[in-house]
């Protein structure tokens, strides 16, 4: 199994999305042999992931073809994702790589991959007007053929930050859980 793990918040070592890609990571690898690539989004330039983004690199598109497990750190900020992880999607849906346009619609290219995602928010939200981000990583992944994806979500963290380790104690059996049968 080839892994590639992608952080994106920008809360550093108080950031609970990398806290739970870290967890998901070392479980996979604890599981079975594998291989890991890591990015780390946060502080990459916005020259760089527009240059990504409009073709004239195709690394990251690359770096995630080898890869097939794909664990995605996704704080919510402002009830989406945060722009740098928006900037490495543009980046993934590449016409006649990653999906191609057909008279029936889009057809995804990238399909056979296992992605998890690590979310985390402060508050709590549900509902397709208050939480862009778990419905939209599952419609662009779905648009480029992948539908095998999981999501480990730590909701209210800010809200109730007393609660910060039961929190992570249910994400470390959702984790355990997902992992297992990767
Ligand atoms: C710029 C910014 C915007 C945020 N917007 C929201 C929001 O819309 N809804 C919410 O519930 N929490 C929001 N939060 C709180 C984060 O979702 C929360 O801190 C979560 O733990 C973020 O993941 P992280 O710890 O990995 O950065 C925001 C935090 C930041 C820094």
């Amino acid at each position: 199994m080839h892994i590639l793990h992608i952080d994106s918040s920008i809360r550093g070592s108080d950031s609970v999305s990398r806290q739970l890609t870290a967890s998901i990571v070392s479980s996979l690898t604890a599981n079975c042999e594998a291989s890991v690539t890591y990015r780390d989004l946060s502080g990459i330039p916005p020259e760089t992931l527009a240059a990504e983004a409009d073709g004239r690199s195709l690394s990251y598109v690359d770096e995630f073809l080898e890869a097939d497990t794909i664990v995605i750190g996704a704080p919510m900020y402002n009830l989406g994702v945060p722009w740098r992880l928006k900037a490495w999607i543009e980046a993934l849906a590449v016409p006649q790589k990653t999906f191609r346009y057909t008279a029936s619609g889009p057809q995804g290219l990238a399909g056979g991959r296992h992605i998890i995602i690590a979310y985390a928010c402060g508050g709590y939200h549900s509902g397709p007007t208050e939480d862009f981000v778990e419905p939209y990583l599952r419609a662009v992944f779905g648009l480029i053929g992948i539908t095998r994806v999981d999501c480990v979500r730590a909701e209210g963290t800010k809200a109730a930050p007393g609660q910060l380790p039961q929190i992570l104690e249910d994400a470390a059996t959702c984790i355990a859980e997902i992992t297992r049968q990767a």
